[in-house]
Formats: structure tokens, sequence, C-alpha cells
């Protein structure tokens, strides 16, 4: 059933009763990290992730929002897919537990364990954690939840159990026949310690709350959340299905290769879910990592704790490869890291946009300023040994950030790579291709070629290895490069020497502008505006479509705040008619250029592309958005104006933004899914 050259891997399904934040964010990210660098090395890899949405929890959280589950775990879900969609999360499937699929997969699961001997009915009366979805038999009424101290309730039903306690003997002995099914070491400890102390039967029923799946032929019973959404990574690659085409693919992927988890959840995956398996006599996934947590102000970041920081705030900021760079670099995998907005942007500036950004933008303007775009052959004869030195480290480099991924050493692994960054920044400030350039004979040149070869060589290799972390960077680099589409490259086969001589540079633009003070603090406003509107209450308020604080203008400032204001019965006389509405074209822009005005402290000129051409657009937005983090950004555009001047300057057409405050500070309407330059918006 194993076939050596797949690869599948899978994050937690998250819950939707909580927005996500950057610790789901984390454990997504190393995920996409990992399959980004499987398919590279031509392994046939498949990324799930998804939403667990059953159960009282969720049940009570769309109670308090005043809404069905339905509504609310649609929502929540969107939030979280569209996300990963502007974190350019490459997952391969997205599974929700209310998909028919899956409740057909879950069923399918529990009738075998049933059918197996595995489950029996009986009663259980004691305390219950909502909060856990957990029996807690050790305490008794009016004791807190040992698991997470909160309030227990007392419940007294009739359940479907689970014989846990016939798995204790299978499983130590699976754990000891493999080493690497659970890590790190020390949680591998741990569970054995948990499972040698003695396992009880497990109740996997419930009578209390309805928002589950139905237990087959007792519809009664709603099944237990955790087999429900363990049984996630397998109902996604089609078990409980008949079809051809989806017993094929359970038959491709499982097992699973590394579920990833965060430490809190290893008793699920490492005693309840291979305990399920052996009892359905299902293969066990191959491996098990449980990463450690992401603080903030020394907690684990949480929903419930309110400590919690939103991507998005990044995303709006610095970029989404800065926040990936940053978790995969600065939090030592398999231990707890902490984030802070300090650290983000110390760590942005000095590796990004210095050494990794300088690296890429000295080289390739040198070669466009002295080679005419054209990467130039080096001299074979005339090498130094500076010039050897960069070609051994870097292929010490590939096998070493090999060896160190492969290892789920991702700090060790960038480290590993920004040596090699450090190493051609020194070199080239010791080798001085800029004074070699001013001597114009025939050995100079033939120096000046060598050296910026070896340089954009290492840039080539640097740019191929950490694309995995840092996709859309790396991929603009290596237009940059003029190698082309990044995706299309077999990592295997990296090696020093391979860029193509001669071969002609894209467009030379800096990929990584320096942040300053003013970011952290916008970044801390950000969050402050975000946290001001509760999860329940932007839930309802936002339309199913714009997930809540995805609307545009941002939660906490008016347009999304609370309930909906009045509309003064002006604006309702003053109503349009859709053929007015239709007069306006509005069509989504990329801006190409950007810059200030001279003498205009308000006032930004930029190109921006509609699709049909490119417009010279100038708005005042200058104190609001730095020109150099406009490039690329997608933005609307209402390209049927009468042109108008500004500063001498003709305007053709008018960039459409919210307008915030007495001071009308402006933040640019966009998308959160990827639309082409000249979309029609209607
Ligand atoms: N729904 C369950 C998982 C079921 S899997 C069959 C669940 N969901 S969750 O929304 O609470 O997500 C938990 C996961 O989110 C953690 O295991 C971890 O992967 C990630 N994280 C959530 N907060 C985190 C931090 N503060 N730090 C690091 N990871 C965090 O549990």
């Amino acid at each position: 059933m194993d076939n050596p050259e797949k690869f599948y891997i899978t994050t937690p399904i998250y819950y939707v009763n909580a927005r996500p934040h950057i610790g789901h964010t984390y454990t997504t990210v190393v995920c996409d990290a990992i399959a980004r660098r499987q398919r590279m090395m031509g392994m046939d890899t498949w990324f799930l992730t998804g939403t667990d949405e059953h159960g009282q929890k969720i049940e009570r959280s769309a109670a308090a929002a005043g809404c069905s589950p339905r509504e609310f775990v649609d929502r929540i879900a969107s939030e979280f897919r569209a996300l990963w969609d502007r974190m350019k999360i490459t997952y391969d499937d997205f599974i929700r537990t209310t998909e028919p699929r899956h409740v057909r997969g879950v069923q399918a699961m529990f009738s075998r364990l049933q059918e197996r001997g595995y489950i029996y009915k009986g009663s259980y009366s004691g305390q219950y954690c909502v909060f856990d979805e957990l029996y807690v038999d050790a305490v008794g009424p009016g004791v807190p939840c040992p698991e997470c101290g909160r309030p227990t309730e007392t419940v007294c039903e009739e359940n479907y159990f689970f014989k846990l306690s016939a798995m204790e003997e299978p499983l130590l002995k699976y754990y000891s026949e493999h080493p690497d099914f659970i890590r790190p070491e020390a949680r591998r400890n741990e569970v054995i310690a948990f499972v040698r102390s003695g396992l009880r039967d497990l109740s996997v029923s419930r009578t209390s709350f309805k928002w589950g799946i139905p237990v087959p032929n007792d519809p009664r019973h709603v099944i237990y959340v955790w087999l429900d959404a363990l049984a996630n990574y397998l109902t996604a690659i089609g078990f409980g299905s008949d079809t051809p085409a989806d017993k094929q693919e359970l038959e491709r992927y499982w097992p699973a290769d590394v579920h990833m988890i965060g430490k809190e959840i290893v008793r699920f995956h490492c005693v309840y879910w291979p305990a399920f398996l052996l009892a359905a006599d299902l293969p066990l996934p191959r491996s098990i990592m449980a990463h450690g947590w992401l603080l903030f102000e020394e907690n684990k970041m949480s929903k419930s704790r309110g400590n919690i920081v939103r991507s998005e705030t990044i995303l709006d900021t610095l970029g989404g490869d800065a926040l990936r760079y940053f978790l995969l670099r600065e939090i030592v995998f398999g231990q707890d890291g902490s984030f802070s907005f300090d650290a983000l942007v110390q760590r942005f500036n000095a590796d990004l946009a210095n050494d990794l950004g300088n690296l890429s933008s000295r080289t390739l303007s040198m070669i466009t300023r002295y080679f005419e775009g054209e990467v130039p052959y080096p001299s074979h004869s005339e090498r130094t040994p500076a010039d050897e030195a960069i070609g051994n480290l870097a292929q010490q480099t590939i096998a070493d950030f090999h060896a160190q991924f492969e290892q789920f050493q991702f700090s060790r692994a960038l480290e590993t790579a920004w040596s090699l960054v450090a190493a051609v920044n020194k070199y080239i400030v010791e080798n001085e291709p800029w004074a070699v350039a001013e001597r114009d004979d025939k050995d100079s040149r033939a120096r000046l070629a060598t050296i910026l070869y070896t340089s954009a060589e290492a840039l080539r290799v640097v740019t191929a290895l950490v694309h995995p972390v840092i996709p859309d960077a790396t991929s603009r680099i290596w237009m940059q490069l003029g190698l082309g589409e990044i995706s299309d490259l077999d990592l295997r086969s990296l090696a020093w020497g391979q860029l193509q001589l001669g071969a002609k540079l894209g467009k030379i633009e800096p990929v990584f502008p320096r942040a300053d003070k003013s970011t952290i603090e916008r970044m801390q406003q950000m969050e402050q505006q975000r946290s001001t509107g509760g999860v329940s209450k932007e839930a309802t308020a936002a339309s199913p479509d714009a997930p809540p604080g995805e609307t545009g203008a941002r939660p906490g400032h008016p347009a999304t705040q609370g309930a909906t204001p009045p509309v003064p019965a002006a604006a309702i006389e003053n109503k349009i008619t859709i053929d007015d509405f239709l007069k306006v074209e509005m069509r989504v822009g990329e801006v190409k250029v950007a810059e200030k005005v001279k003498g205009a402290d308000k006032l930004l000129r930029m190109e921006v592309d509609i699709g049909s051409e490119v417009r010279q657009i100038v708005a005042g937005i200058a104190k609001a958005y730095q020109p150099e983090k406009l490039i690329g950004r997608k933005v609307v555009i209402v390209t049927n104006l009468q042109p108008r001047k500004l500063r001498g300057l003709e305007s053709n057409g008018m960039i459409v933004a919210a307008s915030l405050g007495d001071e009308g500070q402006p933040v640019l309407a966009g998308f959160l899914e990827d639309v082409p330059a000249g979309a029609k918006l209607k």
C-alpha cells in the first residue's frame, strides 16, 4: 500500500469557533514549505488542510452569534480558506467536516469499529468539559477541568464506548517498533508514559447536543468530535466512498507521511488516532510531528487568552513572505517561540531587505549596467581562491540545507542559506566590482564578469533553496535572473554552475522595501482595531461572501463596527437606479509604478495596468502609503472619469479607497482572491 514516491502531509483541521490567527498560520506555513519542497524534489505530494466544524463548542458559538451553526461554520471556514490563499498556501484539498464526503466516511469508520467489536453501548454520569469536549471522570461537580481549568458540567448520558483499554499493549508495541512514529523524542516519551499509566474506554458518542454526525442507525447520538475530526485525514482522500477514483486515491496516499500538529493535541493524535486505526485494521500514519507554541506576551497565543495577532495585519504591511520567513527562521521547530512586531520587523529588515534584498538588487543592477543585462561568461582560467570558495560554499550549502530541512530544522536550514548570502555580500564588497568596472582593460572586464557571474550564481542557488519558504520574492528574483518560472525547477538537480550564460535578465525591481518604525505602529494599530470587534458579532455582521474583517474596511472602523448604523432618510431618497450605477466603469488595476509628486506631500503618481492599457493616475494617498509598497498591488480604478490635471500631471482615472476619520485617511479597496488586472467590477 505504501508508495515511497508519494508524500502526504496534513495540518490539524482548525476549529471554526475562532477566527484564524498566526498560531494557526504557523502550522500551515510549516506544512506548506514542506509540501512545496517535496514537490520540487519530484514527489507525488498531497497537502491537506481544513476545518473542524462540529461539536457543542461550535453550536454554542453560533447561538451566541445569533445564527445557525451552518451559517456560522460557512463564514469562518471561508475566512480560513481566504487567509490560506492570501498566504500562498498550496494545499491540494481543504476538507470541512460538514461535507457529505466526510460525514459518509466517519459513519463508515464508526460502523467498521462496531463490526469489529470495538464499540459497545454503556452509560456515563459525571463531569464534562465542553471546551475540551471531554469527560473528566477524575473530578467531582464544581471542580474545574484538569486539562484547561474551565468549569465542567455534570452530565448523565447513555453513550457508545470505544474499547481503548484493549489497545494499551498494541499501542506500546507499535511505539517501540516505530521509534520515529512520534516526534520529537520528548513528546514520544510523554505519550508512552501516558499509555503505560493505563487507558480507560473512551466515550465516542454524545446525546447532549445535535451539531454532529449521527451514529449510524441510532441518530439520537452524534459521534464524538475527535473521532469525527481525526477521521478527516482518511475521508479527504476517499475513505468511505465506493467510487473507483476515490479508492485509487486512498490507495495512492494512505498512510499519511506526516501529521503536523501543535503539542496540545498530541494525546488525540498519538493515542486515540492510532488506537482507532489499529482497531479498524488500517495502516497507521508514518509520523506525527508535534511543534511548540507561538507565544505572545509570554503566553500561548489563543483566542481565549485574547492575545492573538492576526496574519492579515502582517499581510497588509510587510506581506506574506515576511511572516512565512519569520515563523520558520525565528522559531526553533519543536520548541515554543515568541512573536513580537519588533522581532518581525528586525528580521525582515536584516535578513530580507538587507541581506537577500541587497545581494539581489546590487548583483542584478550591476549586470544590467556593465553587461547590458546579460549574464556574463566567467573566466575559466583566472579564478581566484575567493571565487572558488564561493562555489564550494554554495555546494556545501545545498547539501546542508537539504539535510537540515529534512530533519525539520527549518531555522538552521535558513541560517545555512543566509551564511551563503552573507559570504557573497562580503565577497562583493571585498572584490569591489564597481572599482574593477572603472578599469577599462580586457583583464578587468574578465574579472568583472567572473565576480558578477559568481554572485548571480550564488543568488540563484539561495533563491532555489528558499523558494518553499518565501515563494513570492523568490519567484520574482528568479524572473529577474532571466530564469522564467521557478515552479519548473527540479530541486534534486540543483548544483553550482548551472546559471545560463548569456541569459537576458528580466526587469529589475526591489523585492523587499525596508520597513521602518511606523510599520510597527501601523501593525499595532491594526491589531487594536481588529480586536475591538468581537468574533461572533463581526461574524454575523459580515455578509457570507465577505469574511469578517476582510471587507475592505477593517474591524473597529465605522464601516464594520457592531450593528449597522441607521441609514439617514435623505440617503434613501437619493437612491440611484441600476442604470445610473452602470454608468460607472470600475476595473481591477495593478500598480506598476508609484512615486511621490515633487512639492505635493499628499500626492502619488502611479502607472496602473488596467488590462487594456496602463493609465497614469494621481491620487492623494501619499500620507497613507509608501510608494514602493504599492507596486504590484491590485486596486480598484474608476476608469471612465474625465481626465483632470493635478499639479500639472494628468490623472486618468480614480483609485477607490475608504475614507476614515475626520482626516479622511484613505484605505485602498482590494481583493482577497487573486484577480487579473482589467477584470470589471459590477
Ligand atoms: N480541531 C482541533 C484539531 C483536530 S485535528 C484532527 C484543534 N483545532 S484548533 O483550531 O484549536 O487548532 C489547533 C492547532 O492550531 C494546533 O495544534 C496548532 O497546530 C495550531 N495552533 C493554534 N494556536 C497556536 C499557537 N499559539 N502556537 C502554535 N500553534 C498553534 O485543536
